[in-house]
């Protein structure tokens, strides 16, 4: 189990896979943290998950940080990634006072959606000494510029930008760079090529490691699951079970 991201290329080298969920809360942290989760990430997915936000677009530099602080304090073994949001990476001066704040909050890494075209903000993370994961492939912050989440690297030239985008992290240095809902045999090229460690959703089996919507998996989210996601518990079913419970005794004891 993760400790310290300075074992990270161990775990490329040697395994086993990385198992990585998203976090937003302090019970939900120690939980996570107790279960032997390898890495946190609180992920701005906090706006559709937690915050009741259409899509991450909406999602702020404090947002992330309230939740993080929470994360911090009861992530007592487990590395926190956190997310630099939509807008809050626009220039490589604002990327590196941002990802300071969310290291100042409690973060060990940070991570933002992009590689190529946001080199320059990376590169000015890194020469900061703040470990950095990349994001690639679909994401998120772009679905309204893009109309849509699209799965990625489905013709020659998709695959090729993707590879073009992980090698720019790659060679910048990045610890780690999440590959999402791509097609599985980018993925796995990228994961043989590079040495950062990879950490799919969405993008097949053969990653360095996996990670998922902290609800996605409990089922308490409802409404949205995405078809990749096993849901492995039903705390949506069990809260109304609970509150119904709770409604149905109190109301029917005489005031
Ligand atoms: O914000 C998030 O939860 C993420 C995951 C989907 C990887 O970036």
């Amino acid at each position: 189990m993760l400790s310290n991201l300075s074992q990270l290329p161990a775990r490329k080298q040697s395994g086993p896979p990385l198992a990585v969920l998203t976090c937003y809360d302090y019970p939900t942290a120690r939980l996570l943290d107790e279960a032997g989760v390898d890495m946190l990430l609180v992920g701005d997915s906090l706006g559709m998950v937690v915050l009741g936000l259409p899509d991450t677009t909406g999602v702020t530099m404090d947002d992330i940080v309230h939740h993080l602080k929470a994360v911090a304090r009861g992530a007592e073994r487990a590395p926190i990634i956190a997310d630099l949001p939509y807008h809050a990476y626009e220039t490589p001066g604002q990327a590196v006072a941002n990802a300071r704040r969310l290291m100042e909050a409690g973060a060990q890494a940070v991570k933002l959606e992009g590689g190529v075209s946001v080199i320059a903000q990376v590169k000015a993370i890194i020469a900061e000494g703040i470990p950095f994961v990349g994001h690639i492939g679909m994401l998120p912050q772009s679905v309204v510029a893009e109309g849509g989440y699209k799965k990625k690297g489905k013709t020659p030239e998709g695959a090729a930008l993707l590879i073009a985008d992980a090698l720019a992290l790659d060679e910048a240095g990045a610890c780690a760079c999440v590959l999402e809902s791509m097609v599985a045999e980018v993925a796995e090229a990228i994961t043989r090529r590079m040495k950062m460690n990879t950490i799919g959703i969405g993008a097949g089996k053969a990653c360095d490691g996996q990670v998922l919507v902290s609800h996605d998996l409990l089922g308490s989210f409802p409404w949205f699951r995405p078809p990749f996601a096993k849901v492995r518990a039903d705390v949506a079913g069990e809260t109304l079970r609970a509150a119904r419970e709770y409604v149905a005794e109190v109301q029917s004891t005489p005031s």
